[in-house]
């Protein structure tokens, strides 16, 4: 699995951002001019962050207007500042991207969707939030900090089963060591619960009796991201929910940063453009019987070199895109 990790940067807690600096949006306009094809009307930005690929959106197609979803409360407000000045162009909802279509009614179908998924630069650089293994940072890691039944990175390490961490490690963070540092974590907690990243760092090293490589952190941390916040469950939902919602001829377009979120959004959309789904042993074709609609690029989009040298961080992305029929 395709790990992603920024160059490391300082906290940036309490500072006022823009947009801009919030985070740099990746193949931005790539994914704009893929989804914009059909012109005005309504579009879902699922995962608005900064704002960045909205904006564009917003500029570029003057007659379209975009439903801003975020699940992270402040990822959300820093939004609004971004794209206060297109007025009622943009409707903002905090809400996960699977269940943001049925909080409120549409006026019509969507003329395209776009989804930017993972987390933002903000997010990542942001010490308070815990997505990071820079030291001293606490074990937070929910997307959806405003919410208190989600536990935290430290609630999952001082009380989930050993079953059920080993299984985060290696289904997530494709860790071959996945089962010692479950039992290290849980021999560990008994006396020293953890708080910091400190601490599960310190169980890597225990682990593989060397000091972690950065990889090996980054996988371990965004493994535990992950289940914190289901983010596999959400996009499988998400991505059906908001198929149900687009017009014909409308753009889907997805941009993933690791290989388990990349093959669901490929696996979908190939579904989706076959004209038959039936197990093969049945005789008789008795399902939809045609297409959904098609992948235009089988392979999707990768960033150009140069994009990557600018931003570490579009190093792991693909877009792919599916347009309905
Ligand atoms: C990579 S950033 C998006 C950046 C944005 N495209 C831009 O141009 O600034 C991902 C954002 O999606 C949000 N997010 C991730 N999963 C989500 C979900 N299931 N539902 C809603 N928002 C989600 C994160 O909180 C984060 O703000």
């Amino acid at each position: 699995m395709e790990t992603t990790f920024l160059s490391s940067g300082k906290s940036t807690s309490g500072e006022i951002s823009t947009g801009e600096d919030f985070h740099k949006p990746v193949l931005l306009s790539e994914t704009i001019d893929w989804v914009k094809s059909k012109g005005e009307g309504f579009y879902l930005d699922g995962t608005v962050g900064g704002g960045g690929h909205s904006k564009l959106l917003l500029d570029t197609c003057k007659g379209c207007r975009v439903i801003a979803v975020d699940r992270d409360p402040q990822a959300l407000s820093i939004a609004k500042t971004t794209l206060e000045s297109y007025g009622d162009r943009v409707i903002f909802v905090h809400a996960r991207f699977d269940q943001a279509l049925d909080q409120f009614s549409l006026q019509g179908p969507l003329s395209g969707a776009f989804l930017d998924l993972g987390v933002s630069s903000r997010q990542l650089d942001d010490d308070e939030r815990g997505f990071t293994f820079r030291k001293n940072v606490n074990l937070d890691m929910r997307m959806d900090c405003a919410n208190s039944d989600h536990p935290t990175a430290a609630q999952i390490l001082n009380e989930a089963p050993e079953e059920k961490l080993e299984n985060i490690f290696r289904d997530y963070g494709e860790e071959p060591r996945a089962r010692k540092l479950a039992h290290g974590i849980v021999s560990r907690r008994q006396k020293n619960p953890f708080l910091t990243s400190d601490d599960l760092v310190a169980i890597l090293y225990k682990t593989f009796k060397r000091t972690p490589k950065t990889q090996e952190k980054a996988r371990i941390f965004q493994a535990l991201r992950i289940c914190i916040n289901d983010e596999l469950g959400c996009l499988s939902r998400g991505l059906k929910r908001i198929r149900m919602d687009l017009d014909s001829g409308a753009s889907f377009a997805v941009i993933t940063y690791h290989s388990l979120e990349d093959r669901i959004v490929k696996h979908s959309f190939r579904e989706w453009s076959q004209s038959c789904i039936c197990p093969p042993k049945i005789p008789i074709c008795s399902c939809r019987g045609e297409p959904l609609g098609h992948v235009p690029l089988v392979r999707g989009v990768k960033p150009s070199d140069d994009e990557i040298q600018e931003n570490s961080r579009a190093r792991s992305a693909r877009l792919r895109i599916w347009r309905k029929a």
